[in-house]
């Protein structure tokens, strides 16, 4: 197949490489990133309609998008209205992530156990709302905020400074236009995968991600600094509950909406004293998530995609195999206040055996210039590592982090350690 992936995250890379090792496609990104070049052909149109014009001219038969931004823009409708497979959510879906109003009212209308809350643009509701709650207290923004819109408050003063912040539009601008208050829930996290063709769905192993900058979950959120998968903290019962309670009744919930999801449900689940509850929707797959988890997919990568694009996932049997993963994510000395300055990317030779066949880098925030490989700024690689159990898939990782050097690299040395305990 030709296949064209959208974005140019590591996320976008790692799709890259396990259907570059299916060794039978060719791949192109838009616009993909200094080492997707290695994969297949970055192209640069940003323009929908004319991308989707390109597609149709080079004959793809496949578009993959990673980013929320396209999705929500609604570039899989542009896609379809020309008979064109594209794997993602309509735009109608995509509301799930690009409105948190919206995505806690379907959690609230289908029946699933989300945080109590309150949405509105009005400050003096959200205040008085604010005056009957317990501290810590979550404000998020309605919109889109690369990950920025949620504020966890340690007192209500906090929590109505952030409420004003957001509404005047000081804080996101038109994304804080409306905001959803709600309580604190203390568990541990979890991201669960389910991958959707409007009727059916097949979930991957449950990943854990690290948001936090700094070891022992300390310092700003960003968009993950490392995950892996399988957890141990989710048994059958868990996953059942999470089927049952969560992923069901949204896929029932969207097609009466008029907005059956096709694409990646990425469901950020809090478990608190044994139940899911639902944190929030994204409707595409996590960065470092992806990373971790394709690798683990031992049937086709592509045909997964293709198929879930093509409303035939009921004919596929996906099987994983029985490793487990580790991703470290390396990023640039600045990450995530400012950018940072350039930084050639020195990767030693890998000697050992056993680290070559069983760990690889995935490239996020790179610039190749005369054929070498330069950090760019932001999440710049993920080192993965794969093993027998965790503690070996670990190693494996920190162990090819070793081995990558750039000038400011900032890594995380604890991944993992909620599965460690
Ligand atoms: P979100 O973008 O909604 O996933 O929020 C970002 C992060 O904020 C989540 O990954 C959680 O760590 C945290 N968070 C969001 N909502 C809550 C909540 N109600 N209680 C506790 N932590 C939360
Ligand atoms: N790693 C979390 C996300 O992609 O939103």
């Amino acid at each position: 197949m030709k296949i064209l992936i959208l974005g140019s995250g590591g996320r976008e890379y790692s799709m890259g490489l396990s259907i570059s090792n299916e060794k039978e496609h060719e791949l192109f990104f838009m616009p993909g990133n200094g080492a997707t070049s290695d994969l297949g052909t970055n192209i640069n149109i940003e323009n929908y309609n004319e991308l989707c014009s390109w597609a149709i001219t080079k004959k793809i038969d496949l578009t993959i998008v990673g980013p929320e931004a396209p999705l929500v823009d609604g570039i899989v409708d542009i896609f379809k209205a020309k008979d064109l497979v594209i794997f993602g959510p309509s735009k109608a879906a995509a509301k799930l992530e690009g409105s948190k109003v919206y995505m806690k009212n379907m959690l609230k209308k289908f029946n699933i156990p989300t945080a109590a809350f309150l949405e509105t643009s009005k400050a003096e509701e959200a205040y008085s709302f604010i005056d009957n709650m317990n501290t810590p207290i979550v404000v998020k923004a309605d919109g889109l905020c690369a990950g920025k819109g949620v504020i966890i408050a340690t007192s209500k003063d906090e929590a109505k400074e952030a409420v004003k912040d957001m509404l005047s539009g000081s804080s996101f601008g038109d994304a804080g236009k409306a905001v959803i208050v709600e309580e604190f829930l203390d568990g541990y996290e979890l991201s669960v995968f389910a991958i959707c063709d409007g009727e059916n769905y097949k979930v991957l192993p449950a990943a854990q991600d690290h948001k936090r900058l700094l070891d022992g979950d300390k310092g700003p959120n960003t968009g993950g600094m490392g995950a892996y998968a399988p957890t141990p903290l989710v048994d059958e019962e868990l996953y059942k509950k999470i089927e049952d309670r969560v992923i069901k009744p949204t896929l029932e919930g969207m097609k009466k909406e008029g907005a059956a999801f096709e694409g990646v449900l990425f469901i950020g689940v809090m478990v608190v004293k044994g139940e899911p509850i639902i944190l929030e929707y994204n409707v595409r797959f996590g960065d470092p998530e992806c990373e971790i988890l394709l690798p683990l997919i031992k049937s086709k990568v592509s045909d997964l995609f293709y198929k879930a694009a093509t409303k035939d996932l009921a004919n596929l049997n996906i099987v994983m195999k029985n490793d487990y993963a580790v991703g470290i994510v390396m990023a640039s000395e600045n990450y995530p206040y400012s950018s940072s300055q350039a930084a050639e990317i020195i990767v030693d030779e890998i000697i050992d055996e056993d680290l070559k066949n069983n760990s690889h880098i995935c490239y996020a925030g790179v610039k190749k210039e005369d054929g070498k490989l330069f950090a760019s700024g932001g999440r710049v690689l993920v080192c993965v590592g794969f093993g027998e159990n965790i503690n070996e898939a670990r190693n494996r990782a920190y162990a090819l982090c070793g081995q990558v050097h750039f000038l400011g690299k900032k890594l995380r040395t604890d991944i993992a350690y909620q599965a460690l305990k």
